[in-house]
């Protein structure tokens, strides 16, 4: 395996961060493209959801999501992230947004909040933030639907979570309904993630 290059920025907080990882390519957790369960939660939705997604990275959803009738938005704090998911989104860029996570306000009500790699990516003292986020931009009956990273790992990105913990974080606020496995993980994420859909309370 090839040893990972050196950057000058080591906080995962900061945007300069993952530009320098965006701007260099070096992004192990990048899927190249629309995972299966995302696919099928869409073919399985009666209808179109009003979707954010946070973090969103290269964004390859986007299209996806458009072309299938949704209204998404996906948001990232890091311009070269930006740059990237506006380039592969064609017709679809101006829905990707350059903003940070926690001081973004949806312009409309939101009804689906999907996670991939955005949890994991912060330090785990951000998590309680991240989940009173979600639960604030989700109406009751909303949904939190992705990947969930379970790892013990002290190092990272990505930062794994315990199931207790993830309950512990998500209970308050959400009630899990769906927990599958993954069957197209890319390396970074194989035999350590979960499918899973939250119902805001
Ligand atoms: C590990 S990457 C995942 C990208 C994408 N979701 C994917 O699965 O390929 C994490 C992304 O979150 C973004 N990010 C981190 N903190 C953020 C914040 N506070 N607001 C918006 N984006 C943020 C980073 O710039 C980075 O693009």
């Amino acid at each position: 395996m090839a040893a990972t290059p050196s950057f000058a920025s080591r906080d995962p907080l900061s945007p300069a961060f993952w530009d320098e990882r965006f701007a260099r390519s070096f992004t192990p957790w990048d899927r190249g493209g629309v995972p299966q369960a995302l696919r099928d939660f869409v073919l399985a939705s009666p209808r179109p959801l009003s979707t954010l997604i946070p973090g969103c990275g290269s964004a390859y959803e986007v299209v996806y999501l458009s072309d299938a009738g949704w209204d998404v938005t996906a948001i990232d704090f890091a311009p070269e992230a930006v740059a990237r998911a506006k380039a592969l989104a064609g017709p679809w860029a101006e829905r990707v947004v350059e903003a940070d996570f926690f001081a973004w306000q949806p312009p409309r009500q939101l009804e689906l909040i999907y996670e991939c790699a955005f949890l994991c990516a912060l330090p785990l003292a951000m998590r309680p933030q991240v989940a009173a986020r979600w639960a604030a931009l989700l109406p009751p009956g909303a949904r939190l639907a992705g990947f969930f990273y379970f790892d013990q790992a002290v190092k990272g990105p990505p930062f794994g979570i315990d199931r207790a913990g993830l309950e512990a974080l998500l209970a308050p606020y959400f009630d899990c309904i769906e927990d599958a496995q993954v069957s197209d993980s890319i390396p970074i994420f194989a035999g350590k993630e979960r499918w899973m859909v939250w119902r805001r309370r």
